[in-house]
Formats: structure tokens, sequence, C-alpha cells
């Protein structure tokens, strides 16, 4: 049997909510049909990721103002980063043609009535599904949070496809929204001193790159912060395209337990960090806060650099959420941060920023901030922990 549709649900793909609803269901029912899936469920919540212009270009802008012609949002919809802080671009070195294109493309998002602020820890700032709950969002260090940390329901959405999420309100049933495609496959026992977000991030790479698609079941982290464990999602999305884990004692889902058993020492994280580190780095730019960074580390951050100035040569952005932003304005953090020469940069990340050709030699704590300063920019990398790297700013 086919994928059944609901009368409105059939209405949309007919057109009778409106060109984009038309074709927002036509992206949602060929995934559900390719995938296998009998209908479609309501989601609760979307993040829609190729937010930024640098990846979109010309014609990804075109799309999205034809749907916003007549589109809009059913549910809570928030962004992925932009290519640039979208108030204080022009302090961060970002072209004024860029800039011009970008605001074009958050206000074709915003027409759609879209929550126009752009970040990757939406669960941060307010788009916060609970556990069991299905949503549509696209950015695999946020997907993956969503569903191992919160045991909410989602799988890796596309750009396209999270915005048809949100212009209709469902989504196909298939993959991670089953219950049976979320059984741990792979049992990982850490036998390692995890302290820091590097180390999470680190561990995300060994067990990503051995795991693959299969699901881990990790046993032995003791404690994990959210700040931890937003750092591992990213770092296991990346090298593994994992998009779930199972944290014993940490995380909620309910899974049984595999027996098939890997072991991960301190011996593989240093090999991971090594692999990080190009000994021939020349470190011009540091950034922190990928996946965005918190408030508690925004805090933390403000405080080494109270009073402190960032040496020559040197560019620091801490990225983050604009609400965030707007929270260490408030608290002075965004003061003792910038006086210091340091940018607290809102809605933009080093990853998806164009930056390439501006810095040689990236320190950050995240691993998967090397991965795409490695492939995209073609900066050097190396990876510390967050208070290494802002003491190297100001050394
Ligand atoms: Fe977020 Fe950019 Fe990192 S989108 S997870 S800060 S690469």
């Amino acid at each position: 049997m086919g994928l059944e549709l609901k009368p409105e649900e059939q209405e949309m793909l007919e057109g009778k909510h409106g060109k984009a609803a038309r074709k927002a269901m036509e992206i949602i029912t060929t995934l559900g049909e390719i995938y296998g899936a009998k209908r479609l469920i309501p989601v609760s919540s979307v993040q829609i990721a190729g937010v930024s212009y640098d990846n979109l270009g010309e014609a990804g802008l075109e799309y999205l103002s034809e749907m916003a012609e007549d589109g809009q949002t059913r549910v809570l919809t928030t962004l992925n980063p932009a290519g640039m802080d979208m108030l204080e671009w022009k302090k961060h070195g970002i072209r004024e043609d860029f800039a011009k294109n970008q605001q074009r493309v958050v206000d074709a998002f915003e027409k759609m009535g879209v929550v126009t602020t752009c970040t990757c820890t939406p669960y941060l700032i307010g788009n916060l599904p609970h556990y069991g709950e299905h949503i549509a969002w696209a950015e695999s260090s946020a997907v993956c949070f969503a569903n191992s940390v919160i045991g909410a329901f989602t799988n890796r959405e596309g750009g396209p496809s999270a915005l048809a999420a949100a212009l209709t309100g469902v989504t196909a049933e298939y993959g991670l929204h089953l219950e049976e495609n979320r059984i741990a496959q792979v049992k990982y026992e850490i036998h390692a001193d995890l302290k820091n977000t590097d180390d999470f991030g680190l561990l995300g790479q060994v067990i990503g790159k051995r795991t693959g698609k299969t699901i881990p079941y990790i046993v032995g982290i003791k404690n994990a912060t959210t700040e931890h464990l937003k750092s591992f999602s990213a770092s296991i999305a990346t090298y593994g395209g994992v998009a779930i884990f199972h944290m014993e004692g940490v995380t909620p889902n309910r899974t049984t337990i595999p027996d098939v058993v890997e072991v991960v020492t301190d011996d593989d994280l240093r090999t991971a960090r090594t692999e990080l580190d190009d000994e021939e780095a020349e470190i011009d730019f540091i950034s922190v806060g990928c996946p965005h960074a918190s408030i508690k580390e925004i805090a933390e951050i403000a405080s080494i650099l109270d009073g402190k100035t960032v040496a020559e040569g040197k560019t620091v952005w801490i990225t983050t959420a604009k609400p965030t932003k707007d929270l260490a304005m408030k608290m002075g953090y965004y003061d003792k941060i910038e006086r210091a020469g340091a940018f607290l940069v809102a809605d933009a990340c080093c990853a998806v920023a164009p930056l390439k050709g501006r810095f040689t030699g990236l320190m950050t704590d995240s691993a998967k901030a090397c991965f795409y300063a490695r492939g995209k920019n073609k900066f050097k990398t190396e990876i510390r922990t967050v208070e290494e790297c802002i003491r190297e700013a100001i050394s």
C-alpha cells in the first residue's frame, strides 16, 4: 500500500492552499514514496539549514523568493547559521555585496513567517521540542542532539525538505520517526578521561569514524554537560553521519543493548587529536562556538578576556545565537569580549561565513569546525580547550 494522504494534505498537493504549499507537499510526498512511508505525520518544530548565501547562491535565493510569494509556515521554524552577523557584519570584514544578498535570503524566510534567528543550537533559544515529539530539523549537530539528548524524533532534513515541512506542518513517517530504526547496534565502552568540549568532540570523531551509520550505545561517561553533548553531537554526526546515539545514564531513549562491543581509550583520543593538529599551523584565527556557544560558555570566555588584548595578527570569533548575544550584552560579557578585540558574532559561524582566503590557521575546541576549516576553507587546524584557545588569542 502506498502513501495515504488526509483530505487537507491531498488539497495541498492539488494546489488548493497555494503554489508554495503544493510544491512543498510534492517534496514531502516524493520523499515519502521513495522511503516507503505509509502516511504523513504532523511536526511541531522545524529548523532549516542552507541559509548562508555562500552555500545557496543565486539559484537557491531564487527558489526561496518563489516559495515566499505565497508560502506561510504552519509551525515554529528557525534557521541554521547564515554567512554573517546580520547586524555587525561590517566590522567582521564581510563584503557589502555578500551582505546584501544574505539579507535578501533572510528576508525571504521572514516573509514566510520563519523566526529569523540563525543558529545550530535552536534548543538553547526556545525552539526546544520534548521527548517523543516529531520534528523536522536539518542541521546535522542539532538533529543528533534532538534525537539523542532530547529524545525528539527527526530525520536529517535537507534545506528544501525542512522548508517543505514548515509550509505544510507535516513530514513523511520513515527513518528515525519510527521506533524500530532508533535501536542501538554497537556498544562502545569508553575507557578515557573526558574533561572538556574538545575531548567530547574527539570522542565523537573516534566513534563517528568507527561506527559510520550504525547506531552507537555508549557506556562509561559519568558526567556530560549540555556543552559537552552539543560538541559530541556535532562531531559524531560530522565524522560518522550518524543522526542518533544512546549514552547510558545520560540520554533518555529506550533501546536494547547491543552484543557487539568496541572499546575507546585515551590512546584513541590522542590519535584523533594528532590527526586534527597540523604541525605547521600558523594560528591567525581562533573560533569558539561550534555548535553555537551557550551563555555559560560566553560568560567563561568573557572572564578570561576581561582586561586583556587580542594579539596583533589574530582574529577571534565567538559564535552564538542572536538571543544569546543579546543576553551577553545585557550581562556585560559582550563588552568584555569586544573591548579585548575579540568578536561576539551572532547568526553565523566559521564554517558557513565566506572566510576562504582570509586566514591560514584555525584554533578551535570543535572537532567539527576543524573538519570544515580544512575541507571548505583550506585552513590548517589545531584543537584545544576553550581556555587554551582564548589564551592563544591573547598571547
Ligand atoms: Fe553550527 Fe557552524 Fe558548527 S552550523 S555546528 S557552528 S559548523
